[in-house]
C-alpha cells in the first residue's frame, strides 16, 4: 500500500454540496439521491424499466427488463430493439437541437471546427452510406484506429447506425497490438488516418495498419478507410485502401438507422487483465446507452447550456461513454481535443476552458498532477492566470486522486465553488458506478464517495461475506446492472472465471481492493490482481513481461509497479539476460534497447520507467518468482519480510541497486 493511500485513509475534510449547485441540480440534496436509491433497491426491475422507457427511444419496446436465466450472461431489455446512433443524433433533430453545436473540435495546433447536430447527423449518414456501398452491414466488426477528431466520432456513430460492432484501438498502440485486436475481433474493416498530430509533431498511423495486416491472419479485412489528417506520405494499396472523403462526400445525408436488438454488441474494447492477453470487453447497445445517458444527467448534471469537456481519448472507455455516446445522447455541446495538455505550453487546458467557456471539465489525476508541477515551474501556466469562471463542475477519473491534488484542483481550477466528482468505474462497467452526485453528495477528498442508484457496490471477504465498515476487502457489485460487460469476446470461460468467481456468490468482482467508511463512502486501495495503473491506463504486468521475454537477449523478466508522483504507478522491470549481467554504460544501452522494444511490442505507455538487471530473480524453492519482494525493492525500500523461503536471498541485494 503506498503512502498516498495511507494518507487518504486519515482524510477527514468534508465538503457539502454548494447550495447554489444543489438548488438547480438534476438530483438535488440527500433526499433526491435517497429517493432514487430506494426506488432502485426496492424494485430494481421496475426502476430500470422506467429509466429505459423514459430515456431511450425504442423502435420495438421491450417486455422483459432482465433475463437472469443464463447468469452471469445477463440480458437487459432483451426483446427490445433500438438504434444507438438514432438515439444520439436523430433524437436531437426531433427535439429542437438540430442547430445546436454538438462538437467544438480543437486541433493540436489550435484550429477550431464546430459541427451542429444536423451537420454531425449528415456526416454520420454519408459515411454510413459509404460503408453500406462497400457491403458492410449488421454483424460485421470494424477496427477504428484514429486520432481524436470529429471523424473518430463519425466513424463510431456510423458503425452504430448500421449495427457494425466497432473496436477502437488507441492511436498510441503498436502495430503488434493492433494486429492482435484485428485478428481476435475478426475485423473485416479498418478505419484509420494517414497520421496524427501530437504536440506539434506528425506521428504516422496508417503504416502501423499496413504492418499489422502484413503480419498475416487478417485476410478477413476487405478495406482500409483512411481519413486524411495531414496529407503525409503513406503507402497505398489500391485494391484495399480508400480515402474517407472519397467514400463519404458524394453520399446522401440520409441513412435509415438499422434497428438492433438491445443486446447487440455495440462495441468491443480491449483492456489488460492478469494474463498476457488483453480481454475484449463486449458491451451491449440498449443497457450501455441507457447508463451513458443517465450518468451524464446524474453525475455531470447535464444541462442544455453546458459546454462539456472530457479530455480522454476515444481509444479508452472514458472516451466511448463520455465523448462518443453519453454527451450526444444527452444533447450536449462538447469539446473534442486532438492535442496534449502541455502543447504549446502547460496552460493549454486552462486556455481552452477560457476560450470555449467550458462548464464541466473531466480529466485524470495524472494530468492534474503534471499540471501542478508545470504551474509551480512557471506562473504563466497556472490556472489562476486564466479566466475559469465558466466552470461549474469538475470530474476526475482513472485512478485514485490523492487529497493534495484534489485540494489543488478544487482551489485553483474550481475556484472553491465547483463540486468535484471523483468517478470510480472500469472498462467493464460501461459507465460510472461509485461517484458523488454534485448537488447531493458531501465530498471527501480522495474518496469516490457513494454508489449510484441501482448499483449494489459492496466490500466483501474471500467468501463473499460483507466486511465491516473501515476494513479492507474486495470491491464487488452484487446485482447486475444494464451497462455491465456482457462477455469477453470469444472467451466466455474467462469471462465467468475473471468476473464471477464461484466463491463470491455470483457477485461481479471488480478486481479492486477497497474499503467503505461509516457514511457509505468508498476508498479505492488499488488492484488486487497483476494489473498496474499507469497514468490512469490499465497495464498487465504479464503483458510487459511477455513483451520483454520475446526479445532475443532476455531469458527472464518480472514486472512490478512502483508508486510514482505523476503517473500514479510506474513500471519497473527486473530482467535476467541470456548472457552475463551487463553493468555501467552497457546496462544503460541494453536498458534503452529493451524499453524501445516494449514500446514497439505494446506501445509507448508500456515502456518500463526503470530496468534492473540481475543474475537471477528472487524465487521460492519451488521456482515461483516473489513479486512481493520485488515491489519492495523497486520502491528502494529495505526488505524486512521473512525471506527464509527464498532459494537465493542474496539476489535481493543485487537487484536493490538501480543501474
Ligand atoms: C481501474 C479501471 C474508469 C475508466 C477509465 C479507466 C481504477 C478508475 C478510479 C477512481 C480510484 C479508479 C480502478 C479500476 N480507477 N477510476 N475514481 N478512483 N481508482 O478504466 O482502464 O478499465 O481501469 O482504474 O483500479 O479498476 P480501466
Amino acid at each position: 500500500m503506498s503512502n498516498s493511500i495511507q494518507s487518504v485513509l486519515v482524510e477527514t475534510r468534508v465538503f457539502p454540496p454548494p447550495q447554489d449547485f444543489a438548488k438547480q441540480a438534476n438530483v438535488s440534496g440527500a433526499a433526491g439521491y435517497q429517493a432514487l436509491l430506494d426506488e432502485a433497491d426496492q424494485n430494481p426491475e421496475g426502476f430500470w424499466g422506467r429509466m429505459a422507457r423514459e430515456n431511450l427511444q425504442w423502435t420495438k419496446p421491450f417486455t422483459q427488463v432482465l433475463d437472469e436465466s443464463r447468469a452471469p450472461f445477463y440480458r437487459w431489455f432483451g426483446d427490445g430493439e433500438l438504434n444507438v446512433s438514432a438515439n444520439c443524433l436523430d433524437a436531437n433533430l426531433k427535439n429542437g437541437n438540430a442547430n445546436k453545436i454538438a462538437i467544438i473540435f480543437e486541433a493540436d495546433g489550435g484550429e477550431v471546427k464546430k459541427v451542429t447536430y444536423q451537420q454531425l447527423h449528415d456526416l454520420v449518414c454519408k459515411f454510413a452510406n459509404g460503408l453500406k456501398s462497400l457491403g458492410y452491414k449488421h454483424g460485421d466488426r470494424s477496427i477504428i484506429y484514429l486520432p481524436m477528431s470529429i471523424e473518430a466520432v463519425v466513424a463510431m456513430q456510423a458503425c452504430a447506425r448500421l449495427g457494425i460492432t466497432h473496436s477502437v484501438v488507441f492511436g498510441g498502440f503498436s502495430s503488434k497490438s493492433l494486429h492482435e485486436r484485428i485478428t481476435d475481433v475478426g475485423a473485416s474493416l479498418v478505419i484509420t488516418a494517414d497520421e496524427q498530430m501530437r504536440g506539434g509533431k506528425a506521428i504516422p498511423l496508417k503504416p502501423a495498419v499496413d504492418e499489422a495486416i502484413a503480419m498475416g491472419g487478417c485476410e478477413a479485412v476487405r478495406h482500409c478507410i483512411v481519413y486524411k489528417r495531414t496529407g503525409g506520405k503513406i503507402a497505398w494499396d489500391a485494391k484495399r485502401d480508400i480515402w474517407m472523403s472519397d467514400l463519404a462526400d458524394k453520399q446522401s445525408p440520409v441513412c435509415e438507422p438499422v434497428a438492433v436488438n438491445a443486446e447487440h454488441p455495440l462495441f468491443i474494447l480491449y483492456t489488460s487483465g492478469s494474463t498476457g492477453k488483453p480481454k475484449g470487453v463486449q458491451h451491449s447497445s440498449g443497457g450501455y446507452l441507457l447508463w451513458a445517458k443517465l450518468t451524464m444527467q446524474w453525475t455531470f448534471d447535464a444541462k442544455p447550456s453546458d459546454i462539456f469537456w472530457c479530455t480522454a481519448d476515444v481509444g479508452w472507455v472514458t472516451g466511448h461513454t463520455y465523448i462518443t455516446y453519453g454527451p450526444l445522447a444527452a444533447g450536449m455541446t462538447q469539446i473534442v481535443f486532438e492535442g496534449v495538455p502541455t502543447y504549446p505550453d502547460a496552460g493549454r487546458f486552462w486556455k481552452m476552458i477560457q476560450d470555449h467557456k467550458v462548464t464541466t471539465f473531466y480529466t485524470a489525476p495524472t494530468a492534474i498532477r503534471s499540471l501542478i508541477k508545470a504551474s509551480e515551474a512557471n506562473a504563466a501556466h497556472h490556472p489562476k492566470s486564466y479566466d475559469l469562471s465558466s466552470l461549474r463542475l469538475l470530474g476526475s477519473v482513472g485512478e485514485p486522486i490523492n487529497p493534495e491534488a484534489w485540494m489543488w484542483y478544487h482551489t485553483n481550477v474550481g475556484g472553491e465553488r465547483c463540486p468535484i466528482v471523483d468517478t470510480w468505474w472500469q472498462t467493464e462497467t460501461g459507465g460510472h458506478m461509485i461517484t458523488p452526485l454534485p448537488g447531493a453528495t458531501p465530498l471527501k477528498p480522495g474518496s469516490c464517495t457513494t454508489r449510484l442508484p441501482g448499483i449494489t457496490a459492496a466490500i466483501v471477504d474471500e467468501t463473499g461475506g460483507d466486511v465491516e465498515p473501515g476494513h479492507g476487502g474486495f470491491l464487488v457489485i452484487k446485482r447486475p446492472w444494464p451497462s455491465m460487460i456482457r462477455n469477453i469476446w470469444g472467451d466466455p470461460d474467462r469471462f465467468e472465471k475473471s468476473y464471477f468467481p464461484s466463491e463470491l456468490r455470483g457477485y461481479y468482482l471488480a478486481g479492486d481492493g477497497a474499503q467503505c467508511d461509516k457514511d457509505g463512502c468508498f476508498w479505492i486501495m488499488g488492484r488486487i490482481d497483476d494489473v498496474l495503473n499507469v497514468s490512469g491506463h490499465r497495464l498487465g504486468t504479464m503483458e510487459v513481461e511477455s513483451a520483454l521475454v520475446a526479445h532475443e537477449l532476455v531469458a527472464e523478466a518480472a514486472v512490478v509497479g512502483r508508486p510514482d508522483d505523476t503517473t500514479g504507478e510506474a513500471v519497473v522491470a527486473f530482467v535476467v539476460l541470456k548472457r552475463s549481467r551487463p553493468e555501467g554504460d552497457e546496462a544503460t544501452a541494453i536498458g534503452k534497447q529493451l524499453r524501445d522494444w516494449v514500446a514497439k511490442e505494446i506501445g509507448p505507455i508500456a515502456k518500463p520507467k526503470e530496468i534492473r538487471f540481475g543474475d537471477n530473480l528472487p524465487k521460492t524453492r519451488s521456482g515461483k518468482i516473489m513479486r512481493r519482494l520485488l515491489r519492495v525493492v523497486a520502491k528502494g525500500e529495505q526488505v524486512t519480510q521473512d525471506v527464509s523461503t527464498l532459494e537465493n536471498p542474496a539476489i535481493l541485494d543485487q537487484l536493490s541497486k538501480p543501474v
